[in-house]
């Protein structure tokens, strides 16, 4: 076979040739002819976890598709609205097909009273809104229990319908919340950027009127941030749902894992730097104190982009369109300064660390006036379409439950010592 790998057990000699096959080669394989040896792989970075069809990434070449149209077209020609039916579908919707998602999505945007009484509002009076919306999108399936019949694609439908719909209702009731703020109900006369932003922003005014430029930039970033294949949150979903747990449920634990500033937390935490590194003067200082392993770089390094973050890169072009409504965010400086010096520094250039999405995005987000705790929120919003194109593949895909092996490193076999006797 011109495209395989050898593998001799040396123990007996014996060898097996095995196939390489979309550059991986298969558990099953190795499993048959090594059964009794573990593949020790912590964080999965040998391992791929499934078979998807979903998005494609390139981090060498620095591409990014989604069900094989490139990042860029979709970010320049087409919604939010659309990408997430295409994740979902696995095509783009003809006209009438987009008309009759649009639909579905409006009059699913309303949440029962009860989850805006009892559970929004039932948060101490600063909570994190991120907090607010993983409890709130798990509350979510104790009011909708036919959700576990998740094997009825009618009602898996519906589901998947009432959750990219609610988000941003759940995602503004949590910030007015948060802000002591009253409740606004969504308008269903505007699309679902517009609708976010009046729901974040009304006050007593009759109708409120989002500035299309801002509600344009937010459906861009939205589009950048639908999905990403295999990261973090998606593995939390895809791990969850293989236990045929219902989607409120397999959301909350994907959306809890966005969270971390690892990885949805990051342009929170750029925001905090650039804030605490005050000046563009005090930028070589900074990189001292990185490249001494003080702390990190935010929104730089990605564990499969090597390369430019293709998204970093629109996201970069969005923030001049805000900014000309905004006005200039003043940490652009400290961010401009930061890039320029790290993609000269032979520690970041030798490590293949170039600025990710979340490097330019914090800064467009405060432009339009959101506090840093919304921003995983804002992250999360989109990218429950993707983490529920994955959950509907995984089913399609009738997998097992996920459950990976564990190196036992710990005591051997010792007897009980009663306490009085430690
Ligand atoms: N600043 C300084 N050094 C870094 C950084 C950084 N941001 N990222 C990686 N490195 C260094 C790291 O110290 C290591 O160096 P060495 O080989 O000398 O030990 C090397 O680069 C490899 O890093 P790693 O931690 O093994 O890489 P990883 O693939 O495990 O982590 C990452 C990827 C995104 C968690 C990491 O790059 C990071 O912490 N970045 C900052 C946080 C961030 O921006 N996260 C958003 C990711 S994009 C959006 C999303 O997916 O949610």
């Amino acid at each position: 076979m011109a495209e395989s790998v050898t593998i001799t057990d040396n123990r007996s000699g014996e060898s097996i040739e095995i196939p390489i096959v979309n550059g991986g080669i298969e558990a099953d394989a190795w499993r048959k002819f090594l059964g009794d040896i573990w593949f020790y792989d912590p964080a999965f970075t040998t391992t791929a976890g499934c078979a998807s069809a979903i998005t494609f990434i390139d981090g060498d070449e620095g591409i990014l598709r989604y069900r094989g149209y490139p990042i860029d077209q979709l970010a320049e020609q087409s919604t939010y609205l659309e990408v997430a039916y295409l994740l979902i579908h696995g095509e783009l919707p003809d006209a009438e097909q987009l008309e009759k998602w649009r639909e579905e999505i409006t009059i699913h945007t309303f949440i029962h009273e009860n989850v805006r009484k009892r559970f929004l509002e039932g948060f101490h009076h600063d909570a994190h809104p991120m907090g607010i919306l993983v409890s709130a999108v798990a509350a979510l399936s104790t009011f909708y229990p036919e959700a576990k019949e998740i094997s009825d694609d009618e009602t898996r439908h519906l589901q998947v319908i009432r959750l990219i719909a609610k988000m941003p209702t759940l995602a503004a009731g949590a910030y007015r919340h948060s802000r002591g703020m009253p409740f606004v109900y969504p308008d269903n006369e505007l699309n679902l950027p517009e609708n976010l932003l009046s729901m974040m922003w009304k006050v007593a005014e009759p109708r409120y009127e989002p500035d299309p430029v801002l509600a344009k930039a937010l459906d861009v970033l939205f589009i950048l941030h639908a999905d990403h294949e295999q990261n973090c949150s998606t593995t939390a979903m895809r791990t969850v749902g293989s236990s045929l747990a219902d989607p409120y449920s397999a959301t909350a634990a994907a959306a809890a894992a966005l969270y971390g500033p690892r990885h949805g937390g990051a342009n929170e935490a750029v925001i905090r730097m650039l804030t605490q590194i005050g000046s563009v003067d005090e930028v070589p200082a900074f990189v001292d104190r990185v490249k001494a392993g003080e702390t990190r770089l935010q929104g730089f390094g990605h564990r499969v982009y090597k390369n430019y973050d293709p998204r970093a890169r629109i996201v970069k072009e969005t923030a001049d369109q805000v900014f000309e409504v905004t006005g200039r965010n003043p940490l652009l400086d400290i961010a401009l300064k930061l890039e320029e010096v790290a993609l000269n520094d032979e520690y970041f250039v030798s490590r293949r660390l170039y600025p990710n999405v979340d490097f330019y995005s914090g800064l467009i987000y405060q432009s339009m006036g959101f506090p840093v705790d919304m921003f995983p929120v804002l992250f999360a919003i989109p990218r429950v379409s993707g983490w529920l194109a994955h959950w509907l593949e995984l089913l399609d895909q009738g997998s097992r439950i996920a459950r990976p092996r564990q190196l036992y490193v710990g005591a051997d076999e010792r007897p009980y010592v009663p306490v009085e006797q430690r």
